[in-house]
């Protein structure tokens, strides 16, 4: 499935696009589907924006052009996964803690393409998967306690292979919040998280999205939906 929509998303890509590539098993799929495509000569002039060490390591040994976020005043398209998308097209993202730099990305990009598995569609969001919170690494406990005031029940994300917590591209700490009924009002709660003192940025994307892929398997086949924002 993710395959399939990695393959539908890159032929969205024309000559001479500076791209947003985002972070993921399915936006590194799309990373290496891109890479194949200028390597043989289908695609030129591409630069790509990455939006996490993950992308900048994988699109580098591809060959794929990159440029810095500050080097560049907007983007054509931006291409990423996400954890879950609701039928607004609101998403959670940040599972793989790359929150920050994607909203970025994603917020100048004139076209936000969002490539995920049926899995991840959801009615409400938050009630399955937690929101990722990036926090200061001093302001982590100052952050959850103002979160529970808000009704949500934090964890700090702890590290695989490594003692102690996950440590952000910038630097911080992530909360994975909560909410006992989810998330009912998206907009707001995206704003207000991130006017709690010490927070960086939260996983909400909100109204940023204009169209999601959908992979899924009809009669053992692999095949996309194409949603498009009204
Ligand atoms: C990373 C993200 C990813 O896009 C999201 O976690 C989806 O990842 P995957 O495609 O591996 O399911 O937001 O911060």
């Amino acid at each position: 499935m993710k395959e399939a929509v990695a393959q539908s998303a890159v032929e969205q890509i024309h000559d001479g696009m500076v791209l947003g590539l985002g972070s993921g098993s399915t936006a590194a799929l799309m990373i290496e589907a891109l890479g194949l495509k200028l390597s043989n000569g289908e695609l030129r002039d591409i630069v790509g924006v990455t939006t996490s060490f993950q992308g900048e390591v994988l699109a580098s040994k591809l060959g794929i052009p990159l440029k810095n976020l500050s080097a560049v005043n907007r983007i054509d398209l931006a291409i990423d996964g996400a954890d879950e998308v609701d039928p607004s097209f609101q998403l959670i993202k940040g599972g793989g803690a790359c929150h920050v730099q994607e909203k970025l990305v994603a917020a100048i990009a004139d076209r936000f393409v969002v490539v995920v598995d049926s899995t991840k569609i959801v009615e409400r969001l938050n009630l399955d998967f937690q929101l990722p919170v990036e926090v200061l690494p001093s302001a982590w406990k100052q952050v959850q306690t103002t979160l529970k005031e808000f009704g949500g029940d934090s964890d700090l994300r702890m590290a695989t292979r490594k003692a102690g917590p996950v440590v952000t591209d910038q630097g911080n700490l992530v909360l994975d919040v909560s909410f006992e009924n989810g998330i009912l009002d998206p907009v707001n709660l995206e704003k207000s998280i991130n006017n709690i003192p010490g927070v960086l940025e939260n996983g909400l994307f909100v109204n940023l999205t204009n169209e999601v892929l959908v992979g899924k398997i009809v009669d053992g086949k692999a095949c996309v939906d194409k949603l498009i924002k009204a």
